[in-house]
């Protein structure tokens, strides 16, 4: 589980994301469909040109969710409760692509935040990350 120490670590960094939502998670989600085309199928009816109207407006919604998650850390959980729902009841999504948006996520937070990611805080955001991916497939089957 997350430490009283990666808790700080995660919130310290996310003031930094949660200020550019749109811009950090759009460039998230465009290396997500870039590196792991294959997570395109779930976006049929998306515009997915690197800076479209849907690809910033999805980005926003995704950092908004996880800025919601870092500021419920002792309930991760209950913070993406409809969530978890909604990605394993209707959107169905496979299990092994939370993995690789957290990656994305990770690189993105590394090429603006540079000096910030240290070892120690990409430790706790992955930690992070991980924690929030295991919730949202909590609801699967
Ligand atoms: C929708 C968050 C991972 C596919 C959403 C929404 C949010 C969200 C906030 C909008 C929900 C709403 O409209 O009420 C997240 C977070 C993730 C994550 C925090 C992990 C960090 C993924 C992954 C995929 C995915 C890995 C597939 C590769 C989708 C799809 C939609 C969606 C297809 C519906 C898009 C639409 O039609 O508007 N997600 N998501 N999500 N998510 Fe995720």
């Amino acid at each position: 589980g997350l430490t009283e120490a990666d808790k700080s670590r995660v919130k310290a960094i996310w003031v930094n994301v949660s200020a550019h939502p749109e811009e950090l998670g759009g460039e998230a989600l465009v290396r997500m469909f870039a590196v792991h085309p294959s997570t395109k199928t779930y976006f049929p009816h998306f515009d997915l040109h690197p800076g479209s109207e849907n690809i910033r407006a999805h980005g926003k919604k995704v950092v908004n969710a996880l800025t919601e998650a870092v500021n419920h850390l002792d309930d991760v959980a209950g913070a993406l409760s409809r969530l978890s729902d909604l990605h394993a009841q209707k959107l169905r999504v496979d299990p092994v692509n939370f993995r690789l948006l957290s990656q994305c996520i990770l690189v993105t937070i590394a090429a603006h935040c540079q000096g910030a990611l240290t070892p120690e805080v990409h430790v706790s955001l992955d930690k992070f990350l991980t924690k929030v991916g295991k919730c949202l497939v909590s609801r699967y089957r």
